[in-house]
C-alpha cells in the first residue's frame, strides 16, 4: 500500500521508515543520522543523451572535472616527503605530494616545457624530473634543474617556472584537489559532510584496508546512480529482500549544503514488497546471508526483534574482529547502509558495518567510467595506524571477485555490474519513436536529479566564463520542472 498526498515526491513506502527505526535502537543514534531533509527536484525525464553523447563528455570534460573537489588520495599515502599519488580524471592530471616542510601540495602533472606528464605512477622521489629533456622541479615546485639552461632564457629563474598548483584541502584523512583556483572553498561545498562526520563518525580514526578501482563499461553516472538508491534491490539483489527495508530507505537533500546528499537503507528489517515474514524469519534470512555468522543461526526471544538481535552478534563480532569497543555503537551502524555523496562523485559510508567509500571518474569515452571502492576500517584500538592498502587495478573484463580482500561484496558488487552495459546499450536507443529520457522517482531518485541540475549549471557557468555559447548545452539540458 502507498499512501499519495500532494507536493512531488512526498509520497513514501508503507512499512517502518529509518527515522523509526533509529527511534527504536538499542544505543544512542548519533544526531547525524536524526538530521533528514527532502527538498523537492521536480518530475522532469533526463535526457539519456547526457550518458551517451561524447559531446557532452567533453563539456563535463572541460567544465565539471576541472572546477570541483575530488578525492585524490589518503593522507596516509603521503607520509614522507616526496611520497606522491597521480591523480588521473578526465583528461587532467595532478601530482599530489608531501613537501619538506610537512604540507601537502598539488601540482599540474605537465612539464612546463614540452608538456610531457611528469609523474605516471605514484610512488617516493626526491624531486620531479621530466623524462624528456630532464628538467628538474623540487618538492616546493621550484625549477632547480634544466639542462643547457643558456637557451632558455625566458624560463630559467623566472616566476612562471615554477609547477601551477591545484587547491588542496585535508578532510578526515582524505585529501582532496580542485583544479579550479576561484573554486568555493571545500569547507564551503562539504559543509554537511564535515559537520556530520565530524561530530559522529570519526572517519580520521580509520585507515584504507582496501582499495580496488575498475574500468565498467557504463558512463560515469550510470556506475554511479546504481549504487545511489535502493530502489534497484528487489530486481537485482533479491536474495537480500527479507532482511531489507529497501523501498522504505531515506533520501536526504539539505537546502542549506546542496553538494552533499545521503541515502540510507536500514537493514534487519523485511522489505515492503514481501509479505508476513516472522522476526526470527528475518534473522534466519540474515545470518544465512552474512559471512560474518559463524554459526547458522540466532533466537529471535519473543518481543525482541530480528533487528536488534543480529545488530548485538554483528556488535560483538566484529567488535572482536575489528579489535575495537563497539559496544556504544548504535544499531543503525553496525546493520545499515548510510550512503553519503559529495558532488560530484565522491561517496563515503557512515557507520562500521560495511565501511565503504566510492569514487567514480569517466573513462575515455561517455561509455566506459572508473569506479574505486575502498575500506575504510577503524584502527584496532591501542594500535599504531596500520599501512595504507595498495590500489588494485581491475580492466574492463575483469571480475570484482578478482581483487584480494574484496569477499562477499564482490558477488553483490557483480550483479550491480551485469547491469551497467545493459543500461548503456538502452541509453543509445534514441530512434525516432524511442523514448528520449529517463524517468527517474520523485523520491528514492531525487538526489540524481538534483547532480544532474548541479552539472548543468557548472557546464553553463564555464561556458559562459570562457565567452561560449550557451547553446551547446541546449540538447543535453535537463528541463526545468
Ligand atoms: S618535455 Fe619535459 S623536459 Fe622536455
Ligand atoms: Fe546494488
Amino acid at each position: 500500500m502507498t499512501t499519495i498526498d500532494e507536493g512531488i515526491g512526498s509520497a513514501r513506502s508503507s512499512g517502518p521508515s529509518v527515522q523509526d527505526l533509529l527511534a527504536a535502537d538499542t544505543r544512542r543514534v548519533p544526531e547525524s543520522l536524526k538530521d533528514h531533509s527532502y527538498v523537492p527536484q521536480g518530475s522532469a525525464d533526463i535526457p539519456k543523451v547526457r550518458y551517451t553523447s561524447n559531446d557532452f563528455a567533453a563539456l563535463e570534460n572541460e567544465y565539471l572535472w576541472t572546477r570541483t573537489w575530488q578525492m585524490a588520495c589518503t593522507v596516509d599515502e603521503l607520509i614522507q616527503p616526496g611520497d606522491h599519488v597521480v591523480y588521473d580524471v578526465a583528461d587532467q592530471s595532478v601530482l599530489v605530494t608531501r613537501t619538506k616542510d610537512g604540507s601537502i601540495r598539488a601540482y599540474h602533472n605537465s612539464c612546463l616545457h614540452r608538456g610531457t606528464k611528469l609523474r605516471t605512477e605514484s610512488g617516493r622521489v626526491a624531486s620531479f624530473r621530466c623524462p624528456f629533456h630532464g628538467w628538474r622541479w623540487d618538492l616546493d615546485g621550484q625549477l632547480t634543474e634544466l639542462p643547457a639552461e643558456w637557451d632558455f632564457p625566458q624560463v630559467w629563474n623566472q616566476p612562471e617556472s615554477c609547477l601551477p598548483q591545484a587547491q588542496v584541502a585535508e578532510w578526515a584523512g582524505f585529501v582532496f584537489v580542485n583544479l579550479d583556483p576561484d573554486a568555493p572553498s571545500f569547507e564551503t561545498v562539504a559543509a554537511k559532510l564535515i559537520e556530520h562526520f565530524g561530530r559522529d563518525f570519526q572517519m580520521e580514526k580509520r585507515y584504507k584496508a582496501f582499495h580496488a578501482v575498475k574500468e565498467v563499461p557504463a558512463n560515469w553516472k550510470v556506475c554511479m546512480e546504481a549504487f545511489a538508491e535502493g530502489y534497484h534491490v528487489i530486481a537485482t539483489h533479491p536474495q537480500i529482500l527479507e532482511f531489507a527495508g529497501d523501498a522504505n530507505s531515506e533520501y536526504s537533500i539539505w537546502e542549506d549544503s546542496p553538494y552533499v546528499t545521503r541515502f540510507v537503507n536500514g537493514f534487519g528489517v523485511k522489505s515492503p514488497h514481501l509479505g508476513p515474514l516472522s522476526e526470527q524469519q528475518i534473522a534466519d534470512a540474515y545470518l544465512q546471508f552474512s559471512a560474518r555468522a559463524i554459526r547458522g543461526s540466532v533466537e529471535v526471544p519473543d518481543g525482541r526483534t530480528a533487528r536488534e538481535v543480529v545488530a548485538e552478534l554483528f556488535r560483538t563480532m566484529m567488535g572482536q574482529s575489528l579489535a575495537v569497543n563497539l559496544s556504544e555503537v548504535s544499531d543503525s551502524e553496525i546493520l545499515d547502509a548510510h550512503l553519503y555523496h559529495l558532488f560530484p562523485a565522491f561517496a563515503p559510508w557512515a557507520g562500521v558495518g560495511q565501511s565503504l567509500t566510492y569514487r567514480w571518474r569517466p573513462g575515455p569515452t561517455a561509455d566506459t567510467c572508473y569506479m574505486d571502492v575502498l575500506r575504510m576500517l577503524p584502527v584496532p584500538d591501542g594500535q599504531e595506524r596500520p599501512e595504507p592498502a595498495p590500489m588494485q587495478v581491475l580492466r574492463l573484463e575483469q571480475s570484482w571477485r578478482e581483487a584480494q580482500g574484496m569477499g562477499g561484496l564482490a558477488d553483490v558488487f557483480e550483479q550491480d555490474m551485469e547491469n551497467l552495459p545493459k543500461v548503456q546499450l538502452g541509453l543509445k536507443m534514441t530512434a525516432k519513436r524511442a523514448k528520449k529520457g529517463v524517468s527517474m522517482g520523485l523520491y528514492q531518485e531525487a538526489r540524481m536529479r538534483l547532480i544532474h541540475r548541479h552539472i548543468d549549471r557548472f557546464i553553463r557557468e564555464g561556458l559562459v566564463a570562457d565567452g561560449r555559447d550557451v547553446s551547446e548545452l541546449e540538447p543535453f539540458l535537463v528541463p526545468e520542472g
